[in-house]
């Protein structure tokens, strides 16, 4: 057993959805919050909270809120960050694949998974759903690093058996076993949960895609990640490969690929079919700003899908995407949204940040809220981390005014702790 522990600051809690009504109403602002065995027991006042015996942590002004949920990344990626010049597919085979090719070293696969971890840790991320590669070796690597952390890891192996390099590619048969293998090793022990991951259907056959809807309906507790309209030229390429298909969402719907713990990345170009059958089923979308802009794949309307009932989620989307915080990522889909059109509230960012991206992954439960019961995966943000900030928030009228500034210029710097599953990480 741990000791009980009271962390004080300016404690963000959702109690409703920002999306529906006034913003603001969907959050109350506590002064603290009791932990005791790396889950959370209590949120309230100080007074309230203290009991004799407790550790105590004061953290002053800072904000304190559920740790950020990045719901959709390619630790693999790692290294090819910011990479210069190319499109999706161009992006792909150019920086990508052979990237990617190297995780069949389980030495290098450890190494990528260590360092990506400690990095999305000091940018404020308790939770991430990765993308592995093709090799088993790249979805242990993972799974071992979050479990010397204690962090709570969405993650399986990438499947691939066409229109990629020799020596990137598995069959549908082994696409289907490595997977089955991996998913009864990780999936429920520790804090691990598998989703399976066929890339997108450009580089899964007919064959494959069919075989791991076969092993989704054999294991529907497990989640299922993949790619979706992300852009105009690769959704061109599947109606080519996949002429009979109604549109890009078929092609994993015909196979038993779309459902309630789907989560589909990108769906910048969706038909309003698709639109309506992500909504009808509740299926999961990542919405990967900086990402969306770096590759040049397109604005999404965030606002637009949320209203039509589609459960959204925010992601970084590293690699393609060109940073490792949370914070960036709600700066970016900030200026999206006003390209389309509508300008989202300090709340609506940091809900899609955090219990937004864990419900889309059915992790609510566990992740992404303050709420008594689930872990202490905590971000404690600092308002004032450089000058340039530090200048605005001190004029700030309200809370949310000295927030905003943070979330459109912080970066790693703001984040003044991590907490997860009780423990201090940062400071
Ligand atoms: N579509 C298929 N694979 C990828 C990937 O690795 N990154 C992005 N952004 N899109 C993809
Ligand atoms: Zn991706």
């Amino acid at each position: 057993m741990t000791q009980k522990t009271l962390i004080t600051g300016r404690v963000l809690e959702f109690v409703g959805t920002p999306f529906q009504g006034d913003p603001q109403d969907a959050v109350q602002w506590h002064g603290a919050l009791a932990v005791d065995d790396g889950r959370i027991v209590a949120v309230g006042e100080p007074d309230a909270l203290w009991e004799p015996g407790m550790a105590r942590v004061d953290y002053g002004d800072h904000v304190i809120s559920a740790g950020f949920v990045d719901a959709h990344v390619h630790y693999p990626q790692t290294g090819i960050i910011a990479s210069w010049g190319k499109r999706l597919i161009d992006w792909l085979n150019s920086y990508t694949f052979p990237e990617e090719m190297r995780f069949g070293d389980p030495e290098y696969a450890r190494e990528i998974a260590n360092l990506y971890l400690d990095l999305v840790v000091s940018h404020g991320t308790t939770t991430v759903a990765s993308y592995c590669t093709i090799h088993p070796e790249s979805v242990d690597a993972i799974f071992e690093a979050a479990k010397e952390r204690g962090m709570a890891v969405v993650a399986g192996k990438t499947c691939m058996d066409r229109n990629a390099p020799d020596g990137l590619t598995d069959t549908a048969q082994s696409a289907y076993d490595d997977s089955k293998m991996l998913l009864e090793k990780w999936h429920g022990k520790a804090r691990a949960h598998y989703a399976i991951t066929p890339r997108f259907s450009p580089t899964s056959s007919p064959q494959q895609l069919e075989a791991l809807g076969a092993l989704w309906s054999e294991h529907p507790d497990c989640l299922m990640q993949t790619h979706l309209s992300e852009q105009v030229d690769e959704i061109a390429w599947v109606k080519e490969l996949f002429p009979d298909a109604r549109d890009y969402l078929d092609t994993y719907e015909q196979f038993g690929l779309l459902g309630a713990r789907g989560v589909y990345g990108h769906a910048i170009h969706l038909e309003p079919r698709e639109q309506d059958r992500l909504a009808e089923l509740c299926a999961g979308l990542t919405h990967c700003p900086t990402s969306n802009t770096f590759i040049g794949s397109g604005l999404c309307d965030v606002s637009g899908l949320m209203a039509r009932g589609v459960q959204v989620a925010l992601a970084t989307d590293t690699g393609g995407g060109s940073s490792f915080s949370m914070l960036r990522t709600m700066a970016a889909a900030y200026e999206v949204a006003q390209l389309r059109g509508s300008a989202l509230h300090a709340a609506h960012l940091m809900y899609l940040a955090t219990e937004g991206a864990a419900r889309s992954l059915h992790l609510q439960s566990e992740i992404g809220t303050l709420r008594v019961g689930t872990a202490a995966d905590l971000v404690v943000l600092d308002l004032a981390s450089t000058p340039a900030i530090s200048q605005r928030s001190s004029r700030a009228n309200d809370i949310w005014e000295a927030l905003f500034p943070t979330i459109m210029m912080g970066d790693d710097r703001a984040v003044a702790d991590v907490w997860i599953a009780g423990t201090r990480r940062v400071s």
